[in-house]
C-alpha cells in the first residue's frame, strides 16, 4: 500500500495538492469521462472514486481521506431532480453542509471540502471545477492536521 502521508507538510517547490474526488456513477463520473474522451486537460492531482450516488458517501470517507494524506476532497453528484435514486444528492448536500461546519469546528479549513453538481454532459464544467478545487487547496497548503504518525514496528 502506498504511504500517502510520506513527505506531507512540506509546502516547498514541487508540492502539489492531492485531491480525492467521489463522483456519482450516473452523472459526475460520466462528466469526468466526457472530459477525458473530449481530450479536455486537467491536472493529474485527482484520484477519482466512483460511487453509486453522492448520497452513498459517508462523511467519514472524507475524514479518512484527509487522515490518509489527501489535501482536498471533492464530492460531486447529479443536479437536483436528476438523481437516479430520487433524492440522494439532496441528502448529500445536507450532510456536507454539516460536515463543513464540523471540520471548521475541529480546526480543518472547510475550503478543503467541495460539493458540486456535474451532469454527464458537462465535461468542460468538470475540468473547470477541478482546476478551481486544486487552486483553492493550493492556496491553503498541505493538510497535515489530521494525519496520524504511525510508528512502524520492525
Ligand atoms: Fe447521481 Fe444520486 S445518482 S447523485
Amino acid at each position: 500500500m502506498t504511504d500517502l502521508t510520506k513527505g506531507r507538510g512540506e509546502r516547498g517547490a514541487g508540492w502539489e495538492p492531492r485531491i480525492v474526488a467521489f463522483l456519482c456513477n450516473w452523472c459526475s463520473y460520466a462528466g469526468a469521462d466526457l472530459a477525458g474522451v473530449s481530450r479536455i486537460q486537467y491536472p493529474p492531482n485527482v484520484r477519482v472514486i466512483r460511487v453509486p450516488c453522492s448520497g452513498r458517501i459517508n462523511p467519514l470517507f472524507i475524514v479518512k481521506a484527509l487522515q490518509s494524506g489527501m489535501d482536498g476532497v471533492l464530492v460531486s453528484g447529479c443536479h437536483p431532480g436528476d438523481c437516479h435514486y430520487i433524492s440522494g444528492n439532496l441528502y448529500a448536500r445536507r450532510k456536507f453542509a454539516l460536515m463543513k461546519s464540523l471540520l471548521e469546528y475541529v480546526g480543518i479549513e472547510p475550503e478543503r471540502v467541495h460539493f458540486a453538481w456535474v451532469s454527464a454532459a458537462e465535461g468542460i464544467r468538470f475540468a473547470e471545477l477541478l482546476l478551481g478545487v486544486i487552486e483553492t487547496v493550493r492556496e491553503i497548503g498541505p493538510a497535515t492536521r489530521m494525519i496520524k504518525e504511525i510508528e512502524t514496528v520492525r
